[in-house]
């Protein structure tokens, strides 16, 4: 199921996502839109952010359980997606279910994260941030050593491009005519950051939901 006026941004950590988002939440207005991301600042995702700091120590499994609890809450809770939709609202999250299947399909194969999050609907606009994995890790430790910032676990050059990887099969698989409502955008990520803005804005700028 496609939820109407839901829109993700997905990519490596350090391709963009989040600088594209504050751009956008300049522009757009707080009673027509929620920005948000995954982990959320419940429980749920405190926990994980310890253990993306490797302060908490969990079975590969048991993240790839928790990143799902945190997103169905997400979802479902209070105030959450759900609502803000049904309130007529434009809800924009920095990563979503696709995270899950790229990042913990490494340790658990593709069937966990897929099952797991195959009952979550899937957003009217997918944007993929596309950048190589050497670069996206270099702007990341760029910004740690800039910030006195930790690094997270999966942080780590072959992992990320682990990742890469499973973005790109994700990508393919979603394309399938079967998914054909949820709109996929690749953005080269690698562009400057006003060009993304653009181009990005030129789609989001149309939503009906903005009008008026
Ligand atoms: P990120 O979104 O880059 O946030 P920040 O810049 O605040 O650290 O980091 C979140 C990390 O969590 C990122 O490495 C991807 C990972 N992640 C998963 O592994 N699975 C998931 O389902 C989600 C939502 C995130």
């Amino acid at each position: 199921m496609v939820l109407q006026s839901f829109i993700v941004f997905e990519g490596l950590d350090g391709s963009g996502t989040s600088t594209q988002i504050k751009l956008l939440q300049e522009k757009l207005s707080e009673n027509k839109t929620w920005i948000t991301a995954e982990p959320t600042n419940n429980e749920t995702g405190l926990f994980l952010r310890k253990m993306l700091k490797g302060e908490i120590k969990i079975h590969p499994k048991t993240s790839a359980y928790m990143f799902a609890t945190d997103r169905c809450e997400h979802i479902n809770g209070k105030n959450g997606i759900l609502d803000q939709i049904n309130a007529g609202k434009l809800v924009i999250s920095d990563r979503y279910l696709f995270s899950s299947l790229a990042y913990q399909n490494q340790d658990c194969t593709w069937d966990l994260p897929y099952n797991l999050n195959k009952e979550f609907p899937l957003p009217e606009y997918l944007f993929f941030f596309d950048m190589a994995p050497e670069k996206s890790l270099e702007r990341v430790f760029a910004r740690a050593n800039k910030t006195g910032e930790q690094t997270e676990i999966y942080e780590k050059l072959d992992f990320q491009k682990k990742t890469y990887q499973e973005y790109k099969k994700i990508i393919e698989f979603y394309s399938k005519p079967e998914f054909s409502d949820m709109k996929i955008i690749v953005i080269d990520a690698s562009k400057s950051i006003q060009e993304i803005h653009e181009k990005i804005w030129s789609i989001i700028s149309k939503l009906p939901i903005l009008e008026v």
